[in-house]
């Protein structure tokens, strides 16, 4: 008898262990708005910043440029076919960040199989696919640099789409 009671008081333990976690459960869904607008304000102004112009482009040949800032270097590349991305008359110019996004060794352009590879563990990156990963010990694709050319052919760099390897923020 003594011992059923014990197992009775038992039961409205776990029972009233239940109710909390769900009051618990409740109070996170009430909550989770508010994270949503903590990350809202997170959100950050990408400068606008000359790379280059037109003219400045050989066909398959990287320029080093860096954006957002002198600390996050790139390449600027016209491919010579409309790609994902790209801008220009043709479609075919893109940048891209020279940072691997595994351990931030730098890329080096491949002209023919138009890629980007890492020395450091051999990750590689397609120029023509928005920096999609191909290969190696990366876990996200090659940031890629948002271009705009204007009427008198000067290309600009205003965003980019994956976090800079090594930034908590890709502006600082
Ligand atoms: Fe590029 Fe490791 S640093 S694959």
């Amino acid at each position: 008898m003594k011992c059923n009671k014990l197992v009775d008081v038992g039961r409205r333990q776990f029972l009233r262990g239940g109710v909390m976690s769900a009051a618990g459960a409740a109070a996170a869904t009430i909550v989770a708005p508010t994270a949503a607008a903590a990350q809202s304000l997170a959100r950050v102004d990408y400068p606008s910043n000359r790379l280059a112009n037109l003219s400045d482009l050989k066909l398959n040949e990287p320029m080093d440029i860096a954006y957002p800032d002198e600390g996050s270097p790139g390449v600027l590349l016209k491919l010579g076919s409309a790609v994902e991305g790209g801008v220009g008359p043709e479609g075919d110019i893109v940048a891209f960040s020279v940072l691997c996004p595994h351990k931030g060794w730098p890329l080096s352009y491949n002209a023919g199989d138009k890629t980007l590879n890492c020395p450091g563990h051999f990750s590689r990156f397609d120029c023509e696919a928005g920096g999609q990963q191909t290969w190696g010990h990366a876990t996200q694709n090659l940031p890629q640099f948002a271009l705009r050319v204007d009427d008198a052919g000067d290309i600009f760099a205003e965003g980019v789409d994956e976090l800079i390897y090594g930034r908590l923020s890709n502006v600082l």
